[in-house]
């Protein structure tokens, strides 16, 4: 695996605190434009790219690469008008494949993308597969890109329970302790509250300098005006020793 050396301060990112998270965001663009093949990335120079799949799993779920087992209830899933509503369009069984494809293939390269997710119910036999989870690199021509983002898109007769919120907080795990991202951002349309909900609950907090309207809807669509959340390292891992310091209950 191929190390890069930090680069001298970039007038490109003149608000930049520290040269890692700078040259971080460096590797990123490389990545988007295609001039550095991801394989080579070195992410996390301590541990290598791959994350340990112990790190994405808990009691009643797992994130995990795609299967081909996959491809029928993620295209029923993305078909879904109520699931979809907040997107520009509902897709197609060929759209859905090659979003399974493509997202396999970074998943390979990189070691980590939006992960399938498997959900094992209370009294289950079977693990069932409830939608996706996990880390994405957003289009870099987003205003608040180039970043690293965490998402998620889950069957309906999977919400209400919380597993976005539990594989959210696996992700960024993952993202903060293998990959050593300095800043982990979510974005979604302002209209979506139920994802924003899930943002609130990981500890993101909504930076409004950042809303902007997203060129993938129509001007006039009510969608259009999207949000964008940020958590750094630093808040995330405040938020662990707060968590540790509370007292068990009896
Ligand atoms: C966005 C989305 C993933 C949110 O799913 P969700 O189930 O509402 O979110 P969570 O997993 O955090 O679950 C929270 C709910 O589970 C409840 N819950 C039940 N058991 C729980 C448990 N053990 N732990 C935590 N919460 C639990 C919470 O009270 C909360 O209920 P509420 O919705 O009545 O407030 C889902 O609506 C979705 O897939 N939408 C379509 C796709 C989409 O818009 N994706 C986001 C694009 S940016």
């Amino acid at each position: 695996m191929r190390s890069r050396q930090l680069e001298v301060a970039d007038p490109a990112f003149p608000n930049e605190k520290t040269a890692r998270k700078q040259a971080e965001r460096q590797l990123l663009l490389d990545a988007l434009s295609g001039g550095l093949d991801a394989a080579d990335i070195e992410w996390a120079p301590d541990n290598g790219n791959a994350i340990a799949p112990a790190l994405l799993a808990s009691q009643r779920l797992q994130l995990r690469p795609w299967t081909d087992a996959d491809r029928e209830p993620f295209a029923a899933m993305t078909a879904d008008p109520e699931v979809m509503r907040h997107f520009p369009a509902v897709l197609t069984r060929e759209q859905s494949d090659a979003w399974i494809d493509r997202m396999s293939r970074k998943i390979s390269e990189r070691g980590w993308g939006l992960w399938a997710m498997d959900y094992l119910a209370e009294g289950a036999l079977a693990p069932q597969f409830a939608g996706f989870t996990g880390l994405n690199i957003p289009d870099p021509e987003l205003p608040c890109g180039p970043c690293a983002e965490v998402g998620w898109r889950l069957a309906p007769r999977f919400w209400g329970l919380g597993l976005a919120s539990e594989a959210g907080s696996l992700s960024l795990r993952a993202g903060f302790e293998s990959l050593r991202l300095e800043e982990i951002v979510a974005v979604t349309t302002l209209r979506n509250t139920r994802s924003r909900a899930v943002m609130q609950r990981l500890g993101m907090q909504e930076s409004m300098v950042d809303e902007f309207d997203h060129p993938a809807f129509p001007p006039d669509s009510a969608e259009r005006r999207c949000c964008v959340y940020r958590l750094p390292r630093a808040r995330w891992l405040a938020s662990l020793q707060i968590a540790a310091e509370r007292p068990m209950p009896c």
